[in-house]
């Protein structure tokens, strides 16, 4: 049976010192996770993660972003081997801020997928199709290249390490959560893309709906068969609604 999952994608925000200060604040949070078997964590800057890292226990802590090299000339970058130094094993691989603004190709994540999963790291990998995609009916097209391109090239023992982030981009920051039942379609899709390319351990791969999700929809997502957990931007900030969403997501 699979794990359910919440993930905040803490994006450009907090100084070390505010992830330090929410990162002690978490105790309750992760006691009352273990009890309802569910998986927490947060995706702060590279900035943050050591801070928050030694700061909380039995919370993930994923950097937003790597590098497919090991180092090398390549300014303002961090590599696997930096982050698995400071004991990161889980990172958000193509969030849509990424791909618009950082020019992060499927073949581009694919790199980095490969690498991470060879260094025993969990890659969340995130697809999505814009506005004019969705308006357009290519949603499917879009989701489908995302998923063959980003997710090839692994070995189905690998793929059930991978962790898929569905988030439409329309949906992202904008308060136009998508419907429940387009999140569970499009998981679905991805989870029958994924049962062809790799058999059965699609099943075992944990599908994360986000975008504009909050502490009062995001029961009605998790309901949903195909969604295994949510990966949450601006509602993760605040430990409260942290807090809140957790408590909704087990209800
Ligand atoms: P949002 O962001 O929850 O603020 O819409 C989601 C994301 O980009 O992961």
């Amino acid at each position: 049976m699979r794990k359910k999952l919440l993930l905040g994608n803490w994006k450009m925000n907090k100084t070390v010192s505010e992830a330090k200060d929410f990162a002690l604040q978490t105790a309750e949070l992760v006691k009352f996770a273990e009890e309802h078997n569910v998986l927490v964590g947060v995706a702060p800057t590279y900035l943050c993660l050591d801070a928050v890292k030694n700061n909380v226990s039995g919370m993930i802590v994923a950097a937003q972003n790597c590098h497919f090299e090991d180092n090398g000339a390549f300014t303002g970058e961090v590599s696997i081997p930096m982050l698995k130094d400071l004991g990161i094993n889980w990172c958000l691989i193509g969030n849509s801020e990424r791909r618009t603004y950082d020019n992060e190709t499927n073949e581009k994540c694919n790199k980095k997928i490969v690498k991470l999963v060879h260094n025993d790291m969990v890659p969340v990998y995130c697809c999505g199709e814009t506005l004019a995609q969705f308006e357009a009916g290519e949603t499917k097209n879009v989701v489908e290249s995302q998923i063959r391109e980003g997710l090839a090239n692994l070995c189905e023992k690998c793929i059930s390490k991978v962790v898929v982030a569905y988030e439409p981009v329309w949906s992202i920051g904008t308060g136009k959560n998508a419907s429940k039942e387009i999140a569970e379609d499009i998981c679905k899709f991805i989870r029958d893309i994924l049962r062809d390319m790799y058999g059965n351990a699609a099943d075992e791969v944990l599908i994360l709906y986000g975008g504009s999700v909050k502490p009062d929809n995001i029961q009605a997502y998790l309901s949903q068969e195909n969604v295994d957990g949510a990966l949450v931007g601006g509602a993760s900030l605040k430990i409260d609604s942290y807090e809140a969403m957790l408590h909704n997501l087990v209800k």
